[in-house]
């Protein structure tokens, strides 16, 4: 009888000792920032606009960087803060290429902060991306290589008022980059509507060449960025396209 009762004891603290260390083992995960790829995010202006109800203003009628984002990890480094001074020199870039469509004063750089404590405090794991200056740098020279607004124009990708297939912007992109990207897109508020083209993101891997955005399965809370880093704006949010008429809307001379 001694004997039954100790073995159950013994039983139980195993148990729980085993618990304790599965727990352990996912509350280590949480903090864990390890990645495996990145995604040159970037948008299209007018689509940011409507997608906070059209408030702004004179939006750039080209592909604008969003940003550069590891998969699987945010806010590596709470204590590295934004310092706009390590960018002085990327700043006329920063202006043209990345800059706050929502928020669209040229000395504001909420946006800029917010991508890099988010997102490149991660990104920062690798010796080529190591300070904001590589970081943004990096994304700057990502860009124009890319080119993505003259190669939509070379196949034939306008903003229209005619609809277009995703699986032709698809199979397009992919045929000229050699890798498939990932596409994102406003669902339609109404049932009677399409899809709305928001934003195209290309993906690197760890040595910076690209790669696949295809990984099944994997899903990132961390890529669900919010373009709005004040939480007071409307946001319906961007979802990976579906299949089907999407529409690529043209930029209006002035919202509001
Ligand atoms: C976080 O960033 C600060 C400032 O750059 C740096 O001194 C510190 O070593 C970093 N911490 C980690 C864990 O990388
Ligand atoms: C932006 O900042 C520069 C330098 O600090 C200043 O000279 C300029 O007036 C500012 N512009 C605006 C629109 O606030
Ligand atoms: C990338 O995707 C394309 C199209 O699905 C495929 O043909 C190619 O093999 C993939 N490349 C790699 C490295 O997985």
């Amino acid at each position: 009888m001694q004997l039954k009762t100790t073995h159950v004891f013994i039983l139980g603290y195993l148990c729980l000792a085993f618990y304790c260390l599965c727990t352990a083992d996912k509350f280590y995960n949480r903090g864990n920032h390890e990645w495996t790829k990145l995604f040159m995010v970037q948008h299209w202006p007018t689509t940011v606009c409507k997608e906070i109800e059209n408030d702004c203003r004179d939006p750039p009628n080209y592909w604008t960087i969003h940003g550069l984002w590891p998969d699987k990890a945010g806010e590596c480094n709470r204590s590295w803060h934004f310092n706009l001074d390590e960018i002085k020199d990327l700043l006329p870039d920063m202006r043209h290429f990345w800059p706050d469509v929502i928020h669209p004063s040229p000395n504001r750089s909420q946006f800029w902060k917010h991508e890099w404590e988010k997102h490149g405090t991660c990104a920062a794991q690798l010796d080529a991306l190591n300070s904001q200056k590589k970081y943004f740098g990096k994304c700057l020279e990502f860009y124009k290589n890319l080119d993505l607004n003259s190669m939509l124009l070379k196949l034939g990708i306008e903003p229209s008022v005619q609809y277009y297939q995703i699986v032709d912007i698809k199979n397009a992109l992919t045929s000229v980059y050699g890798v498939v990207p990932k596409i994102q897109c406003l669902p339609p508020e109404q049932e009677e509507e399409v899809q709305t083209l928001g934003q195209i993101e290309f993906c690197f891997t760890k040595d910076l060449h690209l790669r696949n955005c295809t990984e099944p399965g994997v899903y990132s809370p961390f890529l669900q960025d919010a373009l709005l880093t004040d939480e007071t704006s409307m946001s319906h949010g961007l979802s990976v396209c579906e299949d089907g008429p999407v529409f690529y809307p043209p930029p209006e001379k002035t919202y509001h």
